[in-house]
């Protein structure tokens, strides 16, 4: 079927296979750590109140090495360095009477009528701002904190609740969006009871109270906010401008497309206090555009228009940050997500466009073509762009057209105009976003950790492809940082430490930002991970420092090619012969599980006796498993030399050597009377490996000094021995020495 013709069949599913045509649908990545190997090996920790749920709100405070969490009726305070040890705990519940009355209004006491904390904001040296749903009765409070970790307080500070309409949201199902600049705390929230009234507004400081226009569905129509920066538009403080994220239903949409929603970036002055005569505490500043990520294709593009989670990495350049983004899909015909980044001179550009408009309700949407009026509505009263000194001095022409024209015309497409990284029908949808910029040999990498909806957290690293600006994301490591799947509610990363703070509905989780011995342990797979914090250092795969001047430091980012960089490394983990047995019409198993889930399995095979080695066939007596090679049917033939190797980015790595012996009848026989004289199993590892071992082995102490590994010939839905316990320890089967062997020396054997 042509793409032409599954277009005119149903346009979403032609581009879904588009999107899969192109190879970018859905990615594996390199490496998956489950919770458990997570917190057995790699330092996961977790932290959580018995019954108390809801830790959405996260606040990084480097300077004195505290997290800050907002949960159901709690502000903790964690050591940065181990969310683990003991927490700094403050109830703040709500009271009783706003329980009921929240229960009166039809809500549920138990899962509602709570106080929610949504938003945790450092005020001052000593005082955290803090706001909760209180119960459907949004309330804000300072939270005195200390100025040092070690110092014993966490109190509210006496006489400082007031009342969070505004600030905070009223439905523990809604989030809050602001940020607090200065003394003055900008929101972006539903500001009444029945979550109709929308707002973008300014409040706390000195200067009165500003709000966007009610009711008017030009300017918010059903929003939901997702995050507010504060980003300075040049050296002059005064046209220093608050962004908003949000995304809302299309006022711009055919009626045909129905509720469409989709993303925005909103803009207002900080300098901006409302109009003289109209406008007034409304403010005259406030503009928004669409934020456009899609793929394109032939037959139109594929959008994600729901905007989930928006990350500023900043530049050397306060003025230009970048914008870092997820978003999912909306249609109900694929899911997907994709990460879109933005740069600020595009969203700069999109509001010095033409002014979204339409001449009346039966017309369409149109670039405004008539005269706009000076100064330029979204501009701020300023020196460097005019003469104005307040939006008070703005004359009436200005206000009445910002007033009806909040949308810009023209949409912010993203950075290559394309997503950087995506991934369809995953089963999983990208939730939150952080971002790291690291050093590594080769250059900066911006490094992305992607929170999703079910407990996973995504490493993608963002390598050049092509000609620069264009990235493309790859998929490094999946991690289960939640032993239950729930939802990624918030996240934070601190470069300094190298941890990212995780928090969902359930726990808080922290892990490293690296787990460079989780790679391997040769030079090529650490190269082939083309994890920036990681580089070879002759020995082990370990963190990469750029300032550490290092002569064995070998990193690849940008290729991922050991072929050049680990060519001549002898430090290779030598490969040891394993010996297997299998009886004549029986089957065997071969274990090799590369550890990288991106590496695919190459097996030769040697036959006894031959030079040649030939790729062991896909073929009816043998099975090529995900953890390694079923032979079946077994033949005297068969008995040769197989080898396992993970082949990758076209680099072939030996993992395993298996020289597998095929027993005639008399042969598995007499294996039968050995084990009939090892009557109950015995305990701990299983000595009766070494004991057949010697017997058709005579003198098998010694040999090949190599690693033995009997493995049974029965069929395989009888149990199977295990193999001994040093190799079940952990995935790394490579290198396994049974260490009692050598104890007990050799002994005189039976001979066939
Ligand atoms: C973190 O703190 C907990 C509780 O004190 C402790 O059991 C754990 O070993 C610590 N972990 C690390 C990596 O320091
Ligand atoms: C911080 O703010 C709180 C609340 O306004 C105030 O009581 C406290 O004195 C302030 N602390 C400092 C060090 O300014
Ligand atoms: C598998 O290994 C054989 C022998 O080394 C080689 O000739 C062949 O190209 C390899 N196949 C793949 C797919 O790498």
């Amino acid at each position: 079927m042509g793409r032409a013709t599954a277009a005119a069949m149903i346009p979403g599913l032609a581009l879904l296979w588009a999107l899969l045509q192109g190879g970018a649908a859905l990615s594996t990545p390199r490496l998956r750590l489950s919770f458990q190997e997570l917190q057995a090996r790699h330092g996961l920790r977790t932290f959580r109140l018995e019954r108390t749920c809801c830790y959405e709100a996260l606040l990084l405070d480097e300077e004195h090495g505290r997290l800050f969490v907002g949960a159901e009726n709690h502000v903790v305070s964690l050591s940065l360095d181990n969310i683990s040890k003991r927490a700094k705990k403050l109830a703040w519940p709500a009271p009783v009477e706003w329980r009921e009355e929240c229960n009166w209004a039809g809500k549920d006491i138990g899962t509602e009528c709570m106080n929610f904390i949504k938003l945790l904001h450092i005020y001052n040296h000593t005082h955290l701002l803090a706001c909760g749903t209180g119960a459907f009765h949004p309330t804000c409070a300072f939270v005195e904190v200390g100025h040092r970790l070690e110092e014993p307080v966490l109190r509210l500070a006496l006489g400082s609740l007031e009342d969070g309409k505004g600030k905070s949201p009223y439905d523990p199902r809604h989030r809050a969006a602001s940020v607090l600049v200065g003394e003055e705390l900008y929101s972006g929230v539903a500001a009444d009871l029945m979550g109709r009234d929308f707002t973008i507004f300014r409040s706390l400081g000195q200067r009165p109270s500003v709000r966007t226009e009610p009711h008017d569905s030009r300017w918010l129509n059903e929003p939901k906010f997702i995050k507010v920066f504060w980003i300075p538009e040049s050296e002059n403080p005064d046209d220093d401008k608050i962004y908003f994220f949000f995304r809302e239903l299309a006022v711009e949409a055919a009626p045909a497309l129905g509720r469409l929603s989709l993303s925005r970036v909103g803009q207002i002055c900080r300098n901006d206090v409302g109009g003289q005569r109209s406008l007034v505490n409304k403010w005259t500043t406030f503009l928004k555009a669409r934020l456009v990520c899609s793929v394109p294709g032939i037959e139109g593009d594929t959008y994600f228009d729901h905007l989930q989670d928006v990350f500023l990495l900043p530049s050397k350049d306060r003025q230009s940050p970048l914008l870092y983004t997820v978003f999912s899909t909306s249609s109900s015909i694929f899911q997907g997500s994709a990460v879109c980044v933005y740069s600020m001179s595009d969203v700069r550009r999109a509001f010095l466009g033409p002014f979204a408009h339409k001449e009346g309700p039966m017309h369409q949407w149109v670039p405004y073509q008539g005269r706009v009026p000076y100064p330029r509505p979204g501009m701020c009263p300023s020196k460097t762009f005019g003469t104005f000194s307040s939006t008070k001095d703005f004359p009436d022409d200005v206000i009445q057209f910002a007033r009806n024209h909040p949308l810009m015309y023209n949409s912010v497409l993203p950075m290559g105009g394309r997503p950087l990284f995506l991934q369809v029908s995953s089963g999983y949808t990208f939730t939150q976003i952080v971002v790291d910029r690291v050093a590594a040999a080769d250059g900066h990498y911006d490094v992305l950790f992607i929170g999703t909806d079910t407990g996973t957290v995504l490493k993608v690293i963002s390598v050049p492809k092509g000609s620069r600006p264009n990235s493309e994301g790859l998929l490094l490591e999946e991690l289960q940082v939640f032993e239950d799947s729930a939802v990624v509610t918030s996240m934070q990363i601190s470069s300094k430490r190298h941890q990212l703070y995780v928090a969902s509905k359930s726990a808080v989780a922290q892990i490293s930002l690296h787990r460079c011995a989780s790679h391997g342990r040769a030079c090529a797979e650490c190269c082939l991970a083309r994890d920036p914090y990681c580089a070879w250092d002759g020995a082990t795969c370990t963190r990469f420092q750029s300032s550490a001047k290092r002569r064995f430091r070998r990193q690849d980012i940008r290729n991922g090619d050991p072929s050049t960089l680990c060519s001549g490394d002898s430090s290779r983990p030598k490969l040891l012969e394993q010996k297997v047995f299998g009886v004549e019409g029986g089957s065997t198993f071969l274990e090799c599980e590369p550890r990288s889930l991106q590496a695919h399995v190459n097996w030769t095979f040697q036959r006894v006796g031959e030079a040649a080695r030939t790729q062991v066939p896909v073929e009816g007596r043998t099975e090529h498993t995900a953890q390694g090679l079923l032979l079946r049917r077994l033949r005297r033939q068969d008995s040769g030399v197989y080898q396992c190797a993970a082949v990758e980015q076209g680099f072939s790595q030996p993992l395993r050597r298996v020289a597998l012996h095929v027993l005639n009848a008399a042969q598995a026989e007499r294996l039968a009377r050995v084990e009939e004289t090892m009557p109950a199993a015995p305990p701990g590892p299983k000595l009766w490996y070494r004991d057949f071992l010697q017997l058709v082995e005579p003198g098998g102490g010694g040999g090949h000094g190599g690693a033995h590994s009997l493995r049974m010939c029965r069929p395989l839905s009888a149990s199977r021995p295990q193999p001994p316990e040093p190799q079940r320890k952990g995935r790394n089967r490579r290198t396994h020495v049974p260490e009692q062997r050598a104890e007990r020396g050799p002994r005189s054997a039976a001979h066939w």
